[in-house]
């Protein structure tokens, strides 16, 4: 497993999703390639929207590719906050990608704890864990908020210290979130995070800071055992020594 962090800084929102199309499709054919399938966690948020819709633009073998979502809103599959219907509507009711290879994170249970338990144990199955060990996902792209947060992992939050379970159940301001955890996120092949606009400037200053406080930046916790962009606008990373 190689070890590589980039930041690469784009003029503007197109080009960098451009790049990150490029880095996703080659990801795709590597993992392909290596073990016949990909596994790709996706982001919610609005960032990833125009990714989503330049891949459902490809010609590519979507019986092999795999869907999960890093975090999900606690509301229906229906809902207009659903990561799950953005990404849908965008990219994956436009393909013909398997609807058994889509696992979106349930939000029907009534219990946010007990769906966080039924993703985990899907997880678990999916990639024929044994008890601790935890699933190497082949790309799981990343949003943050200007908080610093990114999936559902909030500053301050009970689920930064959640490091025994694959998923676990986030608080946005007492309103329940499903997320991946940290462990999980980390032991990906290759992390993604697509970042844009000013408004994430000081967030992204924190994050890339020598020293601060994780818990308050919990960007900073995600150091994955594989690959790691960093794709920014210029809006967002001017400030940033990009990878040389
Ligand atoms: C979510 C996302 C979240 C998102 C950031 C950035 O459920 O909202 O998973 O972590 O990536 O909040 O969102 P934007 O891309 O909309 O700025």
């Amino acid at each position: 497993m190689t070890q590589a962090k980039f930041i690469e800084v784009f003029p503007d929102l197109g080009s960098l999703i451009n790049r990150s199309l490029a880095l996703v499709l080659s990801q795709i054919e590597t993992a392909i390639a290596d073990h016949g399938y990909c596994s790709l966690v996706l982001a919610g948020g609005s960032t990833p929207k125009p990714l989503y819709a330049a891949i459902a633009r490809q010609d590519l073998p979507w019986e092999k590719l795999y869907i999960f979502w890093g975090d999900e809103r606690y509301v229906a599959a229906d809902h207009p906050d659903s990561n799950q219907l953005m990404a849908r509507l965008a990219w994956l009711d436009q393909v013909p990608l398997p609807s058994a290879n889509i696992h979106p994170i349930p939000t029907d249970s009534d219990d946010p704890a007990v769906d966080a338990q039924n993703y985990d144990r899907k997880l678990q199955d999916f990639f024929h864990l044994a008890p601790g060990q935890f699933p190497q996902f082949d790309i799981i792209l990343l949003g943050i908020g200007d908080d610093a947060h990114t999936a559902s992992l909030f500053p301050q939050t009970e689920a930064l210290d959640v490091c025994d379970r694959l998923v676990t159940v986030g608080n946005k301001d007492g309103q329940p979130r499903i997320t991946l955890t940290i462990p999980t996120i980390n032991q990906a092949a290759n992390v993604l995070f697509l970042v844009a606009g000013a408004s994430k400037k000081p967030a992204l200053a924190q994050i890339f800071a020598p020293i601060a406080d994780d818990k308050f930046y919990p960007a900073r916790f995600i150091q994955p055992q594989g690959n790691l962009w960093w794709l920014l606008d210029a809006a967002a990373g001017e400030d940033l020594q990009p990878s040389s």
